[in-house]
């Protein structure tokens, strides 16, 4: 299969993308919340919420007379979410493609953590949160960023472009698709927000050992890591990237060194 997939989810991926986005998406995210100054009573949608940590720490922030919408394509990971639910926080099956239900100028903010990289077209999603943004609305995002692959990016596209893994090329579906700074400038001003704040951030991050770097790939892209080739391919191509990633081991664990782009935008 070339194209990203919902379809390759389990219920093992997304339990192990709640233990192991604790310390790593929601600590991020916790920063990108920080830098939106929300507000008690504010009304924000977490697009791509995942298992919704990020989102119950939110509902905290903005009380009882503010209220979270968690939204995410994957039902196996909204499941997770829902056993955080409470008077003002819900989760629901949902698409940033597809923003209909919400009425135009029903949230003060709309953020995005770590998911505006899985969007391959991304003008739509915008125009859409546009629509649901009251006037002067945040929008939040943080994401991979093109200009800085990490190590493990690196490593996997060398791997995947040696045979046998060669003859199933990925489509640029398949993969995340980051942005640069000036593409994502570009994106926002032409889709209506001013920006607020734009910025490059180092990513760093000390993994125990290279099963833990593969359980996090495959648990972050929900399957995708290496979803595009054969079963019978993956466990070798798997087997090829630890022994790579072992290479770089130091004495505090594998350090994948990366950037991400933090940005903060209004509607104009
Ligand atoms: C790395 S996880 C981030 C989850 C969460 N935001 C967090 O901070 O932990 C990426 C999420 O993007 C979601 N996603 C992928 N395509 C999406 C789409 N078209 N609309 C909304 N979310 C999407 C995935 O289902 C996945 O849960």
């Amino acid at each position: 299969m070339n194209a990203l997939s919902l379809a390759f989810d389990t219920q093992r991926l997304a339990e192990k993308y709640e233990e192991l986005s604790a310390d790593r998406q929601f600590s991020h995210g916790k920063q990108l919340i920080e830098e939106l100054r929300l507000r008690p009573g504010e009304r924000v949608l977490d697009i791509g919420c995942g298992t919704g940590l990020l989102a119950e720490y939110v509902a905290t922030i903005v009380g009882p007379t503010g209220w979270v919408t968690g939204i995410d394509p994957l039902p196996l990971r909204i499941e997770i979410a829902k056993r955080k639910s409470k008077p003002n926080l819900v989760y629901q099956v949902g698409n940033a493609y597809v923003l209909d239900e919400f009425a135009e100028n029903s949230f003060d903010v709309v953020y995005l953590n770590a998911v505006f990289h899985w969007l391959a077209e991304k003008e739509e999603p915008l125009q859409h949160i546009r629509r649901v943004l009251v006037p002067g609305g945040r929008l939040g995002l943080t994401t991979g960023s093109k200009e800085h692959p990490n190590r493990l990016q690196r490593i996997r596209r060398e791997v995947l472009s040696r045979p046998p893994y060669n003859a199933f090329p990925e489509s640029r579906a398949g993969y995340p698709h980051w942005v640069s700074v000036p593409e994502l400038v570009w994106l926002l001003d032409r889709n209506g927000f001013s920006i607020q704040k734009i910025e490059v951030q180092e990513n760093v991050f000390n993994h125990s050992d290279s099963d833990t770097v593969i359980d996090f790939s495959q648990a972050s892209s929900f399957g995708n890591f290496l979803g595009h080739l054969p079963p019978e391919l993956r466990d070798s191509a798997i087997a090829e990237i630890k022994r790579a990633l072992e290479e770089y081991r130091t004495p505090d664990g594998i350090r994948l060194e990366g950037r991400r782009i933090l940005a903060v935008a209004v509607k104009k």
